[in-house]
């Protein structure tokens, strides 16, 4: 296996808007980052990857751009830009911007152009169909609800949009677009942009006849995502990006890949095939999807977890790489989802890290994820922000859904569970901001902070520090191959990683029981060293069993 920086680094998303805010408008800033950077360099982390902060109307918090060469004005300035820039490299840190590239913004010029003639030099940048029957010209849904088309007085005719109808879609096909989007990579590389996380990268490629998608379209893509997804040219697109452009840098490509599984995602990330770096999968995430897709949420197995780890561990290992990631800016808080947000709070964002940081690939950690920030819990709907969430909502409401039970779902799955600001101490406003944030801060802050967990040598974040440093001083833990042990416990999660003669063993009781972990014929803990635990360990002599107390995880080296 080839070794690469980018497979031995962390990586911290930060979500600018909830990040941290110096200005005092209430909107985390480019500033507020750049005060914060030292905080970034003693947790240990090594790349950050900046969600989107080009100039945008904000109408999906800046996934929906219209000038991808400008800084959005609530952000800063270029300067500021080039000021994290250079405070994140000199601290060793590499910086991974976003590229969105699927859309733009309905403001941006481009569209505008787009939109105001059938004969615009720009018409073919955007996706435009006439009706049929009067009705839009396929069934496509849209992601954030409705029809995926919106129609324009103007020409007569109707755009497609996956996402918001300030979204629209741009057309890959088109060459011109294709250069104009080159252009602008190179342009940021030029700058000493470090690589891209690339926005719904997928989903470029469209059937070119864009059919309608049959009644029993996969219910958890329900919106005609066959068509679109993986769709025919992805592939060429990807390897003539790679070629013109990325190839000539030493960066790190991520995608973000809905609707991949591990045979999928090797034409992705087949080192060989030079298109991308690594992708971000949603199996594991989908996990606790019921039929009717995101809001419909089922309880969770640990086998069927197991089971997609292990696979994804499996077959990335010798051609790809894997991403490791337990949320982001839109998904549930991870210790709320998989973990526990109450009584074992700590035990368990603890004994998620651990999992993050002892498989192999590259791990994520999301903004606050450190100190075991958790969902929230607004009491209407007023409070919340996102698209999505407030489109839903709307739509619940009009099929008879009362506010109260559409505010359950919202509470475990919807978007600002991850975007509430920044919790770094207990001043109002967590210190987020001397303003009225943008959103509400959970009311948890007085006691999860960053502040406290500084002071507590037994805190979370603490803990992630040990971890990386762990990480970056074994070799086994990032390259080592994976094997799963106990596959049909529901309460342990235990696997090897091995690399040479050196053999790590990572025990993780994932549940709020005590349990027992049978220890393999040919393992023996006598002589082993512990590398890590969330809580204080006996060594443990000669038993040929592990007693775990609830969410305990230890990490042990075996002397071979
Ligand atoms: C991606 C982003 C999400 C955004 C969507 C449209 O899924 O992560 O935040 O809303 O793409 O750009």
């Amino acid at each position: 296996m080839q070794k690469k920086w980018w497979k031995e680094s962390v990586v911290y998303q930060i979500y600018p808007r909830s990040f941290k805010d110096s200005s005092g408008d209430g909107i985390g800033d480019l500033q507020g980052i750049i005060a914060k950077l030292d905080y970034l360099a003693e947790l240990g982390i090594d790349v950050v990857w900046l969600s989107p902060i080009y100039r945008s109307p904000n109408h999906d918090n800046g996934y929906d751009i219209s000038d991808y060469y400008e800084i959005m004005s609530e952000f800063g300035t270029m300067r500021d830009w080039e000021e994290l820039r250079d405070g994140l490299h000199k601290r060793g840190i590499r910086l991974v911007m976003d590229l969105v590239v699927n859309h733009t913004s309905d403001e941006h010029p481009w569209f505008i152009e787009s939109r105001s003639a059938v004969n615009s030099p720009y018409r073919d940048y955007y996706i435009w169909r006439p009706g049929k029957n009067g009705r839009e010209p396929n069934n496509w849904l849209s992601e954030f609800g409705g029809s995926a088309w919106e129609y324009d007085q103007t020409t007569d005719e109707y755009y497609l949009h996956i996402f918001s109808k300030k979204q629209p879609d741009l057309n890959w096909e088109d060459i011109s677009l294709r250069h104009e989007i080159h252009r602008m990579m190179q342009w940021w590389l030029d700058r000493g942009v470090d690589g891209f996380r690339m926005d719904v990268i997928n989903m470029i490629s469209k059937v070119p006849e864009l059919p309608d998608a049959p009644p029993t379209d996969n219910s958890r893509y329900q919106w005609g995502g066959a068509f679109f997804i993986n769709g025919p040219r992805i592939q060429y697109f990807l390897r003539e990006m790679h070629k013109k452009v990325l190839s000539k840098y030493d960066v790190m490509t991520v995608g973000e890949t809905r609707g991949v599984d591990p045979e999928k995602a090797n034409l992705y990330v087949d080192a060989g095939r030079h298109e991308l770096d690594m992708v971000f999968q949603f199996e594991l995430l989908e996990l606790d999807y019921g039929p009717g897709g995101k809001w419909d949420v089922i309880p969770w197995k640990l086998t069927d977890f197991k089971q997609i780890i292990t696979q994804w561990q499996r077959e990335l290992q010798e051609r790809g790489w894997n991403t490791l990631f337990l949320n982001n800016h839109d998904q549930p808080r991870a210790v709320s989802r998989f973990g526990s947000d109450t009584v074992y709070r700590t035990q368990s964002a603890k004994l998620l890290a651990t999992l993050l940081f002892t498989l192999q690939g590259t791990p994520f950690i999301f903004q606050g994820e450190e100190i075991g920030m958790t969902n929230v819990r607004f009491p209407d709907i007023s409070h919340y922000r996102d698209v999505e969430t407030l489109n839903m909502y709307r739509q619940a409401l009009n099929q008879g859904m009362q506010p109260g039970e559409i505010l359950q779902s919202i509470y475990l799955r919807g978007r600002d569970n991850a975007r509430t600001p920044m919790q770094w101490d207990d001043s109002p406003q967590a210190g987020f901001t001397s303003g009225i944030p943008w959103i509400d801060v959970n009311r948890n802050y007085t006691s999860i902070n960053v502040k406290q967990a500084q002071q507590d040598p037994g805190s979370i974040l603490n803990y992630y520090r040990n971890l990386i440093r762990l990480r970056q001083s074994h070799e086994t833990l990032v390259y080592g191959s994976f094997r799963l042990l106990v596959p049909e416990d529901e309460r342990v999660f235990a696997y090897l990683r091995s690399l040479e003669r050196e053999k790590v063993l990572v025990i993780l009781n994932f549940s709020e029981q005590e349990a027992r972990f049978d220890l393999p014929e040919k393992l023996d803990l006598a002589a082993a060293e512990l590398l890590i635990s969330n809580y204080p360990v006996d060594t443990p002599g000669k038993a040929r069993s592990v007693h775990l107390r609830p969410y305990e995880s230890r990490v042990y080296r075996l002397k071979s």
